[in-house]
């Protein structure tokens, strides 16, 4: 593979131009310039599409973001904005949400293991349901209830239905064998529902259920709602979520479906499963995926004679975990010359210190490829800063959104004094001791 990097793998507003490519009408080189890298480069109007499409496709009302994929106030505003409903899966994730002023009813609870604390903050902020995980979560329930004198709380049921799907066995969730729900095989969906009834404490709303993440077989997630959709009609509860899952291309030439069939096959196996009410749905990476990309300086190109060639960027398994985790596959280009035939093959790496520190095994790039050259990773806008780390204590990105010829800053950068400000000082220390040089603000300016 020597071509240019596929259009389908960049933000709908790319475009070529004499300053290279440009997202949301700003360019990209610009961008590395004014924010330093590594830096997460949003296509807000890409995020909006997504959104309106989902919304077309499923119906309003009934799309959760599922915002583990990509979450700051500026992301949960837009969602929001855009009338999606919020996943939320922690204490944490639910705090930005209401940070950014979505209303508690326009928020649904999830985890495997909720604690008291994120219990209660979720009542409180009066969240649409939460999905009931386990019969430990409903004991704690039921106590919460009791001693905080709650009214029911509404609940849905996480069922485990047996059917799995999903690019690598660590996103996979949905089979009999899972941390998550409440089995469908072993009667424990059944004898949740029957509590779930008897209890004063809760309200049953409806059962959900998620294969896996990253499906590229609409047929498979179409297989997991015909059943979930089976229970609820079984059941006799008034509502069904059928969770998310859609993957998206991460390389050139993958085919993926759209919003659209995904719909009509869930729709016509919900159906056939005998359900006649709306479901609800919740997409993450193929809302956020293709909207991001990573920008990268390189500092380093080191050839092996008769092994290969290194490219080391500034950034790496800190900033872009999947490629180590689930063996994700991304591309690589030069946004100063972003359709160039890409005959060079090299490994692109981090700057951690580890051999798996690998953001695209065996990259295709430009031969011209220099050191201090920008270079991008295309889709990078699901689960990369949301599962950014401070390994090597690199400070993670700054996140810009870009719009209409204009970029603003979401999260800005982390800096070496946030690297420290959890630090507790030893008696008679001070916070944050003299010294320290300040590395990422001279990077910040040089860039
Ligand atoms: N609903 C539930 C209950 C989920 O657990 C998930 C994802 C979603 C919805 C959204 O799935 P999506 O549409 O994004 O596939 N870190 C992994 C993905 C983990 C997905 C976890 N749950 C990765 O980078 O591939």
């Amino acid at each position: 593979m020597s071509e240019a990097v596929s259009p389908d793998l960049l933000p709908l507003t790319a475009q070529d131009g004499p300053d290279g490519l440009s997202v949301g009408g700003v360019s990209l080189v610009e961008l590395g310039r004014r924010f330093g890298t590594p830096l997460f480069v949003y296509d807000e109007e890409h995020l909006r599409r997504r959104c309106r499409e989902a919304v077309a496709a499923f119906g309003p009302g009934l799309v959760a973001y599922a915002s583990k994929a990509f979450l700051c106030t500026a992301m949960a505003r837009l969602a929001h904005e855009e009338g999606l409903l919020l996943d939320v899966a922690s204490g944490g994730e639910l705090r930005v949400a209401l940070n950014a002023g979505v209303p508690g009813d326009r928020i649904v609870l999830h985890g495997n293991n909720k604690d008291d604390g994120e219990l209660l903050a979720a009542v409180r902020a009066g969240v649409r349901h939460v999905v009931v995980d386990n019969f430990d979560e409903m004991d704690r329930i039921e106590r919460l209830a009791t001693v905080h004198g709650l009214a029911p709380v509404p609940v849905v049921l996480r069922v485990a239905p047996g059917v799995a799907a999903g690019g690598h066995q660590a996103i996979r969730t949905g089979g009999t064998d899972s941390k998550f729900g409440f089995g469908l095989a072993t009667g424990a969906a059944a004898a949740a529902v029957r509590r779930a009834r008897s209890s004063g404490a809760m309200a049953l709303e409806g059962v959900h259920a998620h294969v896996g993440s990253q499906v590229l077989d609409a047929g498979r997630l179409a297989d997991g709602a015909a059943t979930i959709a089976r229970f609820a009609v079984e059941s006799g509860v008034a509502g069904l979520t059928v969770g998310g899952g859609l993957g998206v291309a991460y390389e050139g030439g993958e085919r993926v479906p759209s919003f659209a069939e995904w719909a009509t096959g869930v729709r016509t196996a919900v159906r056939d499963a005998g359900w006649t009410g709306p479901f609800v749905v919740e997409p993450g990476r193929s809302v956020t995926a293709r909207a991001g990309l990573t920008l990268y300086r390189v500092g380093t190109i080191k050839h092996i004679e008769g092994v290969r060639t290194y490219v080391g960027v500034d950034g790496g398994m800190s900033d872009n975990i999947r490629p180590a985790l689930y063996g994700g596959r991304y591309e690589a280009f030069l946004p100063r010359a972003p359709f160039a035939d890409r005959p060079l093959r090299a490994r692109l790496v981090g700057k951690h210190c580890e051999s798996g520190d690998i953001l695209v095994d065996d990259a295709a790039l430009p031969a011209d490829l220099a050191v201090s050259d920008l270079l991008a990773t295309p889709v990078t806008g699901a689960y990369g800063y949301a599962m950014a780390s401070n390994y090597n204590k690199l400070p993670r990105p700054a996140v810009v959104f870009v719009r209409d010829g204009g970029a603003r800053l979401v999260v800005r950068r982390e800096t070496e004094d946030d690297l420290l400000r959890l630090d507790v000082p030893g008696p008679g220390e001070r916070p944050g001791a003299a010294g320290v040089a300040q590395v990422t603000a001279r990077r910040l300016t040089t860039a």
